[in-house]
C-alpha cells in the first residue's frame, strides 16, 4: 500500500526536523522565493543558518531547471530575529512534476510548524497600469488548470491537513495584505519608479509563454498578471490552514496588442529592419528588465524583512 501523502510529508519533516540545530527548528514563517528571488536568504543572520538541498530528503521533487536545484535554508530575519524556512528554488509544475509532488513543500512546511507563508514569483502585467519593475501583492487568483481538473486536492482527502471542501474565497489574508501596505510606506519604496499593486494573478501551466490572443483572453478573464507558479501551493496552503502573503514582482510586460497581419498595407511593402520594429513594438527591452529585476528584488527583499518585524509579536 502506497504511504498517504500526510505519512510522506511526516517523514520529510521529521528528517529535516533532526537535522536542524536547536535554535531553528521552529520557523514561524516560511518564504518561497520566486525566479531571481533567491537572495532573500542572504539578508538572514549569517551567524546561526543552516542550508539544506532539497535532494536527499525524503519524498522531494526534484528541479530539473538548471541553476533551479533549490534548498531550504533555515535561519534568524530582520531585527526582531524571526525564525523563519526560506526555500531557495521551487519546482514548477511544466518541469513534469505532478501537481501534487509540486506542493508537497508546503506540507513539509507546515509540519515543520509555519502558520504563515509568503510566496513571490515573477510574473507577466497584463494590466496596462502595472509597469515593469512593480510590485503586485496578490488579493485573488484564477487557477486555470486547476479549474480543469489539475487541482493539488484532487484524490482522497488528508484529513490531518483539512477539510474536503476547502473555501478559498478569502485565500489571501486580508490583516497581512494591510500590513504590507504600511510596510511598504514605512520603507518609503513609494516613489513613482516602483508601485504597490492588488490583484489578480492568473496560474498557466507553461512552460511556453502566452500567445498575444492568450494575453488578451487572460486580461479579458479578470487576470492583472500571469505567471506559471504559486497558486497550486496556495491552494495547499489554505487547505492546512496556513495564513498567506503572495507578491508578483513584475519583470516584463506581456503583449497583448495584435502582431501585425500578412495582408496588412504596412506589411506589404516594409523592409526587414522595419518589420522588427513592428514586432518588437511592446515587448520588453531584454536588458532593461534584467536591470530593472535586479534593483527591483532588492526592494522586494527589503519588503519581506520589514514586514516580517512588523508582523513579528
Ligand atoms: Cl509573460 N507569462 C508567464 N506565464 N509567466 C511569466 C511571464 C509571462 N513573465 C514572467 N513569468
Amino acid at each position: 500500500m502506497s504511504e498517504s501523502a500526510y505519512a510522506q510529508a511526516a517523514e520529510s519533516a521529521n528528517h529535516i526536523h533532526d537535522l536542524l540545530p536547536e535554535k531553528l527548528r521552529n520557523p514561524h514563517v516560511g518564504i518561497v522565493c520566486g525566479s531571481g528571488l533567491g537572495g532573500l536568504a542572504g539578508m538572514l543572520d549569517q551567524e546561526l543558518l543552516f542550508e539544506l538541498g532539497y535532494k536527499g530528503i525524503p519524498h522531494f521533487p526534484h528541479s530539473t531547471v538548471v541553476g533551479h536545484a533549490g534548498k531550504f535554508v533555515f535561519g534568524l530575519l530582520g531585527e526582531k530575529k524571526t525564525p523563519v524556512v526560506v526555500m531557495v528554488g521551487r519546482v514548477h509544475y511544466f518541469e513534469g512534476h505532478s501537481i501534487q509532488k509540486v506542493t508537497f513543500p508546503m506540507r513539509v512546511m507546515k509540519l515543520l510548524g509555519i502558520h504563515t507563508v509568503i510566496v513571490t514569483n515573477a510574473a507577466g502585467g497584463l494590466n496596462n497600469e502595472f509597469s515593469v519593475g512593480d510590485i503586485m501583492v496578490l488579493n485573488d487568483h484564477i487557477n486555470f488548470p486547476g479549474l480543469a481538473g489539475q487541482n493539488p486536492l484532487r484524490g482522497p482527502n488528508e484529513e490531518e491537513f483539512g477539510t474536503r471542501f476547502p473555501n478559498l474565497s478569502e485565500a489571501y489574508d486580508l490583516s497581512l495584505r494591510k500590513q504590507i501596505h504600511l510596510s511598504y510606506k514605512k520603507l518609503q519604496l513609494t516613489s513613482e519608479k516602483r508601485k504597490l499593486h492588488e490583484g489578480v494573478y492568473v496560474f498557466v501551466s507553461g512552460p511556453s509563454f502566452e500567445t498575444r490572443a492568450e494575453c488578451r483572453f487572460l486580461r479579458a478573464l479578470g487576470a492583472d498578471v500571469v505567471g506559471m507558479s504559486t497558486v497550486p501551493e496556495i491552494v495547499v496552503a489554505r487547505h492546512c490552514g496556513i495564513r498567506v502573503l503572495a507578491m508578483s514582482l513584475v519583470t516584463n510586460r506581456a503583449v497583448l496588442e495584435p502582431g501585425p497581419r500578412g495582408d496588412s498595407p504596412i506589411v506589404e511593402g516594409i523592409d526587414e529592419e522595419g518589420l522588427r520594429d513592428i514586432l518588437g513594438a511592446g515587448a520588453a527591452n531584454h536588458e532593461e528588465v534584467l536591470e530593472t529585476g535586479a534593483a527591483a528584488a532588492k526592494d522586494l527583499q527589503g519588503l519581506v524583512r520589514q514586514f516580517i518585524d512588523d508582523i513579528a509579536p
